[in-house]
């Protein structure tokens, strides 16, 4: 028997979200059903419902969660009825060509469950990077539920699921951040500042946060940025070498998903550096850079999918930091709304009134 509950459904390009009733049915072989503790509002949420993901609406929003297994389908031995878990949407296969070749954080089969989500009218629901976490229970399959430790409150934990472990994971996997090292992050939203905190886990010594606006510059300190530079006022590329000694970084990080900002992290960066691109672009965009240029400057043009993270790896350890008092994951949330919240939650986070609002259920 199906269970009933209410979910944030964004049903054509552009529109408002609403409210929906969702049918989530009972765990099939491999599947989970969790009911939804805190489920994070990402950028990328907003990118769906711009229809700069793709055009498969309805989509059923939400993807950084965490919350408690209330039920298992057969076969499933990861993961009991009571576990507290952040929900990820890298569930490894163990079999592609990827996995195969030791390499399970680039797998092209990722597992999601098989079943669908509906709406009342049944409606098959496609769920926000196969999750669907704004709602009260949401199906998923079995691998994508990653067990922590429940002394991490879930509106916290929950964003390791998706913006801060994106984040984290462009520096430290993706970009490899090495002790001593320079590191741009260019554009400090949830990604961005993450990115910073994980710069400053691996030791980088000099991290230059660059924003549009001067609130984010100021949050980006309390993550570990030494330096800022807002770009609409100074010429981001000069004031990071500035700060090199006229080199640039070691490693640029564009957590904005933007040609011009990509660009500016391109040149931004020492010869031999580092780019990484982590902020997600919309599907029109396209970048142009002189050849030469890219032979000339050596070194690495990387993009960081979910930075690179391997949940099972990655989740428990930095849930084990933050408990440590190490990595400060309830400075991302900048507040808790309800289910109903989400369309004003993303007006804020488009004038950057945010870092992150957690629906907590
Ligand atoms: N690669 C991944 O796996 C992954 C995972 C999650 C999110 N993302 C993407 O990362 C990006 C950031 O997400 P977020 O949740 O932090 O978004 P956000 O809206 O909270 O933050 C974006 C920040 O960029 C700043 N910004 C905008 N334009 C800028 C510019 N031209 N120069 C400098 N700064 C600029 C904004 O002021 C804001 O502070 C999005 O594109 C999102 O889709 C990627
Ligand atoms: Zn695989
Ligand atoms: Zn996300």
């Amino acid at each position: 028997m199906a269970y009933e509950v209410r979910g944030v459904v964004a049903r054509s390009k552009g529109a408002p979200v609403t409210i929906e009733t969702i049918l989530v049915p009972d765990p099939g072989p491999g599947e989970a059903v969790v009911d939804i503790a805190a489920c994070g509002v990402c950028h990328t949420d907003l990118h769906y419902r711009e229809g700069g993901i793709n055009d498969d609406y309805p989509f059923l929003l939400g993807h950084e969660a965490a919350g408690t297994v209330a039920a298992v389908g057969e076969g499933v031995t990861n993961v009991a009825v009571g576990d507290y878990v952040v929900l990820n949407w890298r569930a490894v296969c163990g079999q592609c060509r990827a996995c195969l070749k030791g390499e399970p954080k680039y797998c092209f089969d990722t597992h999601n469950a098989a079943q669908k989500m509906t709406l009342a009218d049944g409606t098959e629901l496609s769920p926000a990077l196969g999750i669907g976490a704004f709602a009260e229970k949401t199906l998923v399959h079995s691998g994508q539920c990653t067990k922590v430790d429940p002394a991490a409150p879930p509106a916290s934990a929950g964003l390791l699921g998706c913006g801060v472990m994106a984040g984290v994971g462009a520096a430290i996997n993706t970009g490899a951040v090495q002790r001593g090292e320079s590191v741009a992050v260019f554009g400090c939203g949830g990604v961005g500042d993450a990115a910073i905190a994980g710069a400053k886990l691996a030791g980088a010594t000099t991290i230059i946060a660059v924003d549009l606006s001067d609130t984010k510059l100021e949050w980006a300190k309390k993550f570990g940025a030494t330096h800022t530079v807002n770009s609409s006022e100074t010429d981001a590329v000069e004031a990071i070498k500035g700060v090199t000694g006229g080199f640039g970084v070691d490693v640029a990080i564009d957590a904005v998903g933007h040609p011009k900002v990509f660009e500016q992290a391109f040149y931004a960066r020492d010869l031999a550096g580092r780019v990484v691109m982590v902020g997600v672009p919309t599907p029109d965009m396209e970048i142009t850079l002189p050849a030469i240029e890219i032979f000339g400057r050596g070194g690495a043009i990387k993009s960081s999918w979910y930075g690179d993270c391997l949940p099972s790896r990655d989740f428990p350890m930095l849930v084990d930091l933050y408990l440590q008092g190490r990595f400060d994951l309830d400075a991302f949330v900048s507040e808790t709304i309800g289910l109903d919240d989400v369309e004003a939650a993303f007006e804020k986070m488009h004038k950057g009134e945010v870092l992150r609002s957690v629906v907590v259920l």
